[in-house]
């Protein structure tokens, strides 16, 4: 054996590259997001959920022919089979939504009669929106929606959420919201959709190892501890003493910070202004100003450590503007991921390595069984 190698520990996996990749592009000093090559902005201003999830799953905009396919197939997948219409009917009302979710996710994967995965990628990104619309309703006794098929993705969720359709502008807050979480290279959910399907297990494992993990607090579910803490707070006035007090408290300060963005999030950039515009619509101004107050008094103490807003600070009062309730934001946080974790994983299988790291050990060696009287 050659002298032994100094043990490095990445803990957390710290900026270590896993893979290269085709698909996401983060720049955290310059906080630029690119899909693709496309800016986040870009895809923002002049695209949609459903291209965006094109682009993302075969790396190049679509014709107008080939979108229109891609479209009509995603719509076909709106639908649930009855018996899972039926088993959602009767989960316990206090479920939480992401545990709905993943379970309901597993249990599409005994109906698939999919050919291939790109057509198994659109079913469970298709039908995700329906498993969550569906149960937030049948937890409140109401009647389910069934899923219209001339609806895109982000209006039809409002729609089957609310028993009717959003007007444009609410829609367009929706499909917006759906575009800037669809994907961000290597973060938790992602990765641990790559492990999964580097043992060449099946997508709805691979999407249900995502939503698993998008749940943390210190991940996907940080948006609705957000929400919640600006509601505690209650006014503009109150937000600075509340900050110095989590911030002393060494607290965490939801939606803010980032392992990657050492400068503004671009997704906390495009939501900021569509969160005030439909606040303010909707009569729930104080929460926006209130989080607006947060903000300020946070970006006090944090700038100077590089601690930003990221994209989770917004998203939740966009959400609850749009009449969402909390423990809903991140399942939409997942189904619109949906479409990243399996472009990555589809990529990744295509040179695929079984993800196996090491621990650095650091027990005790060659230990001798005793008896139990002797212990
Ligand atoms: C998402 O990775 C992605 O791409 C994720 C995501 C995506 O699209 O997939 O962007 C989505 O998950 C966004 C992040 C949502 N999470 C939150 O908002 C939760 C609050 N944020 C933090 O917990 C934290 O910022 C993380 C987890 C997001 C990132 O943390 P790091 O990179 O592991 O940094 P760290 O925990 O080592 O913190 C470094 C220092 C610490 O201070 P010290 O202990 O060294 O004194 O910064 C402090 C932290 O205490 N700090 C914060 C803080 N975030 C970091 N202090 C107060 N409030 C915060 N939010």
């Amino acid at each position: 054996m050659g002298a032994q190698e100094p043990v490095v520990v990445h803990k957390g996996l710290e900026n270590v590259y896993v893979c290269e990749s085709n698909i996401c592009f983060i720049d955290g000093e310059n906080s630029r997001l690119l899909y693709r090559g496309y800016s986040v902005e870009d895809l923002v201003e002049n695209s949609f959920y459903e291209e965006v999830a094109y682009l993302l799953l075969y790396g190049r905009l679509p014709k107008r022919e080939e979108l229109s396919s891609f479209v009509e197939s995603l719509r076909q997948s709106y639908e649930l089979p009855k018996v899972m219409l039926d088993l959602l009917k009767q989960f316990p009302k206090n479920a939480h939504p992401m545990d709905v979710l993943r379970t309901g996710v597993s249990m599409l994967s005994f109906f698939d009669n999919s050919s291939d995965d790109y057509s198994r990628a659109l079913r469970i990104i298709g039908a995700m929106p329906t498993i969550v619309a569906s149960f937030a309703r049948a937890r409140k006794g109401l009647e389910l929606v069934a899923p219209k098929k001339e609806l895109s993705i982000a209006t039809n969720f409002l729609y089957m959420l609310n028993g009717n359709e959003p007007d444009e502008e609410d829609a367009r807050a929706m499909d917006i919201a759906y575009i800037v979480h669809a994907e961000h290279e290597m973060n938790a959910s992602t990765f641990s959709c790559i492990v999964t399907a580097s043992t060449l297990s099946d997508l709805y494992s691979v999407v249900t190892s995502g939503i698993a993990t998008l749940k943390g607090p210190l991940h996907g579910g940080a948006n609705e501890r957000a929400l919640e803490y600006f509601l505690s707070v209650g006014s503009p006035e109150k937000a600075e003493e509340a900050v110095e007090h989590t911030l002393n408290a060494k607290q965490r300060l939801m939606g803010f910070g980032h392992r990657v963005y050492k400068n503004y999030d671009p997704r906390y950039k495009i939501l900021k202004p569509l969160a005030k515009a439909l606040s303010e619509k909707k009569g729930k101004a104080w929460v926006y100003k209130t989080a607006e107050a947060v903000e300020q008094a946070a970006l006090k103490r944090l700038s100077e450590h590089k601690i930003f807003p990221n994209v989770d600070f917004y998203s939740g009062i966009l959400f609850h503007a749009l009449g969402i309730e909390t423990d809903l934001f991140t399942p939409i946080f997942a189904m619109s991921r949906s479409v990243g974790w399996i472009a990555h994983a589809l990529e990744y299988v295509q040179n695929n390595r079984l993800i196996r790291p090491k621990a650095y050990y650091t027990g005790e060696l060659n230990k001798k069984y005793t008896p139990i009287d002797q212990r």
